[in-house]
C-alpha cells in the first residue's frame, strides 16, 4: 500500500493493494471523473506534485511518463511510499 496526499483537499488517503487511487480518492469524498477505468481515455488524470508514479496506462506517452508530472488514477500506482496529487 501507499499514501496519496490530496494537496487541494488537505486530505491523505491510503491506497491498499487491490484498490485503485481513483477508488481511494472517491472513498475519501473527493469527486473525480472517470470513464474507461482501463488507463486509456485520460479522464481520470491527476497532476503529480511529489512522488514517483508507476505508470500502468496507455494514455500518456513515454515522455509524459518519464516526466512523472501526471498520473492516470484508475490504473497507475506509486513507487514511492507517498504521492502528492493536485486534487
Ligand atoms: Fe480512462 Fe482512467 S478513466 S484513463
Amino acid at each position: 500500500s501507499f499514501e496519496v496526499a490530496l494537496a487541494r483537499s488537505c486530505l491523505t488517503v491510503k491506497v491498499l493493494a487491490g484498490q485503485t487511487i481513483l477508488e481511494a480518492v472517491r472513498e475519501a469524498g473527493v469527486a473525480m471523473p472517470s470513464s474507461c477505468e482501463q488507463g486509456a481515455c485520460g479522464t481520470c488524470l491527476a497532476r503529480v506534485i511529489e512522488g514517483e508514479p508507476i505508470h500502468q496506462d496507455v494514455y500518456l506517452n513515454d515522455a509524459e511518463k518519464a516526466s512523472g508530472e501526471a498520473i492516470m488514477t484508475c490504473v497507475s500506482r506509486s513507487a514511492s511510499p507517498r504521492l502528492v496529487l493536485d486534487l
